[in-house]
């Protein structure tokens, strides 16, 4: 099968020397990339900015923001059967974006931002009824609600919730902690795990089900 999956933060440029992001390292993405191509299957990897080696025998698409993102799943879509959505990307990005340095002044400095595209909600929209979406979730408080809102209100089939904040897992963390809510309202509360060997737990249960 073909699968899209996208990995890793975006960066929202303020001027040449600073920018909006967050803490995803990309394991997490990379990991099911990894896991979807062992498991024999043919994957476009669409990368915000990371420090992890670019895995062979998968397309890898560099971005660096959530509209380059955007930009480039729109473009791959169509050709997938199961699109997985682990980026961390900026809901919020500059309105203006500065050609110089901003230089530092005596008063508070108020940025102002404007809504990114929702990827996931735009795929969620036009995808077909063959393809399987699934988007992640990663809160801080009730993780169950939010993720049955996304499962329905972005038409994804799977959403994988994480809880941010706990401690050796999620963001930047070799672990992750992770439920799994399906559209038929199946729910799979995997145990902490590696992120490489959680990649194929995910995709094993997506696959299966
Ligand atoms: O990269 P790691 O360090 O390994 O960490 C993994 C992770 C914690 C980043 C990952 O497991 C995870 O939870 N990814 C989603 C993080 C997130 O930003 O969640 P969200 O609740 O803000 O977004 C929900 C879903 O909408 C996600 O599938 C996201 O890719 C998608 N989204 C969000 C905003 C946006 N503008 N477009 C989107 O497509």
């Amino acid at each position: 099968m073909n699968f899209l999956i996208t990995a890793g933060p975006t960066r929202e440029r303020i001027d040449p020397v600073r920018y909006l992001s967050n803490f995803s390292s990309g394991k997490m993405g990379y990991a099911i990339a990894e896991a979807a191509k062992k498991m024999g299957n043919n994957v476009v990897l669409i990368t915000g900015p990371v420090t992890i080696e670019k895995p062979k025998d998968i397309t890898v698409i560099s971005v660096e923001s959530a509209n380059e993102m955007y930009l480039e799943t729109v473009k791959f879509y169509s050709n997938a059967d199961i699109i997985i959505m682990t980026a961390a990307v900026a809901d919020y990005t500059p309105v203006n974006v500065s050609n110089s340095k901003v230089k530092k002044q005596d008063d508070n400095l108020n940025l102002e931002l404007k809504r990114t595209k929702d990827i996931l909600f735009e795929i969620g929209k036009i995808k077909s009824k063959n393809q399987i979406l699934v988007g992640f979730a990663a809160e801080t408080n009730n993780v169950s609600e939010y993720a049955k809102s996304k499962l329905i209100n972005k038409n994804c089939d799977w959403v994988v919730a994480n809880q941010v904040g706990l401690e050796g897992t999620g963001f930047g963390a070799e672990d992750n902690k992770v439920t799994l809510f399906a559209k038929n309202g199946e729910k799979f509360d995997l145990p902490v795990k590696n992120k490489k060997e959680l990649a194929f737990d995910i995709l094993n249960l997506i696959l299966h089900l």
